[in-house]
């Protein structure tokens, strides 16, 4: 049987046709566009995710067996706010993961409602990506859509309530939207109370591997596909990677380096951060996760190339930066292009080159942004490490993990073995590996990984650029508590 996969990503869409032995048949990418509607706010319109999932399908399946076609998973970006009106229809564009408007909510949520009970609620603290502040933000500034909210779903389930007119959300994504009581798997009254919704207006939840529904006849004629294809819940898309890099289980690591970065820890049983740095989430897999989410990670080099730099070929700017080079730039780089999240949770901090002299190149500042990235994921690293979590090796995938230069860059800051899965698909793989677990292909998650996921090179850090690393790391801490007081005057 043939399995679909979806990537609901912030630039695109990813979609992948994977037969039960996790070859990769096809895939099929498609772009839309993102919003900045005011510095800080980042939205997009579900209207352009559901095009581009329902004129990609038939291109990922033409040429192929469609009638051999048995499910659909998805993993999706995670956190934005889908609102739906009482016909299903899209109230506004949806606000984002990386959207910072909510700093007072968030303020209000952490001080006034206070950390202690949004964690006994929720296993987390609000941080401004997160759907609950921007449900408050939503009822202060726009109470005339707020008053229209019917249902409220995040970007994956809007693609799964379009396919099968089932209103379903996941553990693991619904994790994220400081909504769910994370340990007991159900949504929590306090915080629904606390922010004007009941549960008749939230999702049904399910496991990621298990079955939502079937494709509506209509939908499957329009995609040439059987209606009794089913799909299932999906999940967060860092949860559907990790699936996708077989990091399952307790103690296993996944480190993505996509528009977001991130540090995901598996873990068999419920576990709180007690500073709340890090999101206490349900994983995929019917379990948990540790996870800490830099904003900006692979597109601060994105930024760094095509917008200051105005070229697409990375790697000619990557070339001079040789061995000799690394643990030597004097050029250190904030990555809070969007605010950050992990671990300082800061929407007024802004991305910062410091340490500039006469003598600073091109390649210089290139490196920097490469080298601040991963001294970014470190501090969550580090988090992690000081709850007594021994992170020696991890698994590295997204889009920065194409860079030779950057595994190396990032395998000596963090002082761990990175090691990349053969197939590099990501979240869509994860989203096609939980649909064979729901279609009876495969037993379990835990199963499905171990027979799929085959691993290519490992990079193994250098205890000597490690050390150098290291005391750069100890300057690169120093520079965002300096700074910290200034943001807010930038404007
Ligand atoms: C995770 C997060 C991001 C998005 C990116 O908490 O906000 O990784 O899921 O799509």
């Amino acid at each position: 049987m043939l399995y679909i996969g979806i990537d609901l990503g912030t630039s695109a869409v990813k979609l992948l046709l994977m037969d039960a032995s996790g070859a990769v048949l096809n895939t099929v990418s498609k772009e839309y566009p993102l919003y900045f509607p005011h510095p800080g706010w980042s939205e997009q319109n579900p209207e352009d995710w559901r095009r581009a999932v329902l004129e990609g399908i038939p291109e990922l399946v033409a040429g192929f067996d469609a009638a051999q076609v048995a499910g659909i998973g998805a993993g999706g970006q995670m956190h934005g706010l889908v609102a739906l009106d009482s016909d299903d229809n899209v109230i506004r564009p949806a606000i984002l993961w990386n959207d910072g408007r909510t700093g007072a909510e968030v303020d209000y949520l952490n001080n006034a409602v206070g950390k202690n009970k949004l964690s006994a609620w929720t296993a987390n603290i609000a941080f401004a990506g997160f759907t609950a502040p921007k449900l408050l933000w939503m009822r202060a500034n726009e109470p005339e859509n707020f008053a229209q909210i019917a249902k409220i779903m995040l970007p994956k389930d809007y693609i799964n309530y379009v396919l099968t007119g089932v209103h379903c959300c996941d553990y693991s994504d619904a994790s994220g939207m400081l909504l769910l009581d994370v340990e007991h798997k159900c949504w929590s009254k306090e915080m629904l109370d606390l922010c004007g919704v009941t549960e008749a207006q939230m999702p049904r939840l399910f496991e990621s591997y298990e079955c939502v529904g079937t494709l509506k006849p209509d939908i499957a004629a329009q995609l040439g596909l059987s209606p009794n294809v089913k799909v299932c819940a999906g999940a967060g898309d860092n949860a559907a990677a990790a699936v996708g890099t077989g990091t399952v289980g307790d103690g296993a690591c996944n480190i993505s380096l996509g528009t977001s970065g991130t540090i995901f820890i598996s873990s068999d049983s419920f576990g709180v951060d007690p500073n709340n740095a890090l999101h206490a989430f349900a994983h995929a897999d019917g379990h948990y996760h540790l996870m800490g989410c830099m904003l900006s990670a692979a597109s601060c080099n994105k930024w760094l190339m095509e917008d200051i730099f105005k070229t697409t070929d990375y790697g000619a700017e990557q070339s001079p930066i040789t061995d000799d080079k690394l643990g030597e730039n004097h050029v250190y780089f904030l990555p809070y292009l969007m605010g950050e999240r992990s671990p300082i949770n800061d929407t007024n901090a802004r991305g910062t080159l410091v340490g500039m002299t006469m003598d600073t190149t091109r390649s210089d500042i290139t490196q920097a942004v490469l080298e601040g990235v991963a001294f970014a994921i470190r501090d969550s690293l580090e988090v992690a490490r000081s709850l007594g979590l021994e992170i020696k090796r991890s698994m590295l995938c997204g889009g920065g993990a194409k860079s030779p230069l950057w595994r190396k860059i990032m395998a000596n800051v963090l002082n761990v073995e990175l090691t990349l899965p053969v197939s590099e698909q990501g979240p869509g793989m994860g989203g096609a590996m939980l649909a064979m677990v729901c279609c009876g292909e495969y037993a379990s998650v835990r199963e499905v990984c171990e027979k799929l996921i085959k691993v290519s090179e490992t990079i193994s850090p250098d205890p000597e650029l490690s050390a150098k690393y290291n005391a750069r790391y100890e300057a690169f801490k120093r520079i965002y508590p300096a700074l910290r007081g200034v943001f807010p005057l930038l404007g």
